[in-house]
């Protein structure tokens, strides 16, 4: 579904992206992970058009969408939750989502049904319809940014660190939420340095360090990894990455 080749973005003089090269296939959920700094955000950024790629290829369902510009690349079907809850405080519940249906903004009939949808997935939202969005707390915020995304339509989906500022009931709960979208078809990519949660609802993973792969495998290869540990659990010195 997507194939990333070789992709190379820079903010200054220094690679944040160095020659990555992953793919995501369809149905799939999968992780990248890696600590502070990695470039997990960039990658996701670079995805979604809002940065330039200077180097490599981006491949969507067959299609190059390399530096297309944003609007065009949600219109393919790829949605983005960014990293902090990008909605809109002082507009309420319900409008931000009709926010994230601005590309299909004249069916009506099927805006109601895809709501009818994120209220069942998201119920919370559908309590708080008329509350302003800044005053939700921040685990409801993190889900009407997820609903927000969903109204897009996307067949695949870019997190950036979903769990982020959630208690771990809340994590729990939003991760068994992104199992269930899963499970009726939307194609997962998350970034998360909450390893085991994101791992246990994946097939796959990747392991980004310095802006370049260095380790990629099944879930459970990457759970038992010491170069993951040593990069996010932090026990083992570096001196034993290869
Ligand atoms: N706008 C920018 N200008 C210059 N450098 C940047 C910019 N944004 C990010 N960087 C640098 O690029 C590198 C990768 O940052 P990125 O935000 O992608 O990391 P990340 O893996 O998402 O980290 P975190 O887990 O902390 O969110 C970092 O060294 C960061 O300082
Ligand atoms: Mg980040």
């Amino acid at each position: 579904m997507l194939k990333i080749k070789k992709l190379t973005v820079q903010y200054g003089p220094l690679p944040a992206l160095n020659e990555i090269s992953l793919e995501v296939k369809h149905g799939e959920v999968v992780s990248l992970l890696g600590p502070n700094g990695a470039g997990k955000t960039t990658l996701l950024l670079t995805l979604s058009g809002i940065l330039k790629t200077t180097e490599g290829r981006i491949i969507f369902e067959g299609e190059d969408i390399t530096n297309l510009n944003p609007h065009k690349i949600v219109s393919k079907g790829i949605g983005h939750v960014p990293q902090g809850r990008h909605i809109f405080p002082t507009l309420s519940v319900i409008d931000n989502l009709m926010m994230g249906a601005y590309l299909h903004r004249d069916e009506k009939k099927e805006i109601k049904k895809d709501l009818e949808w994120i209220y069942q997935l998201l119920p919370v939202l559908k309590e708080r319809t008329h509350q302003r969005a800044g005053t939700l707390s921040g685990g409801e915020q993190q889900m009407l940014s997820i609903g927000k995304a969903m109204m897009g339509r996307p067949k695949l989906l870019l997190l950036d660190e979903p769990s982020l500022g959630l208690a771990p009931r809340l994590m729990d709960e939003v991760f068994a939420t992104f199992r269930e979208m899963n499970r009726k078809g939307l194609t997962l990519f998350i970034v998360e340095q909450e390893i085991h949660l994101s791992l246990s609802i994946s097939s796959r993973g990747y392991l980004l360090r310095n802006g370049r792969v260095i380790k990629e495998g099944s879930a459970s290869t990457l759970m038992e990894s010491r170069e993951l540990m040593a990069s996010l659990g932090g026990y083992l010195p570096d001196v034993y990455i290869g």
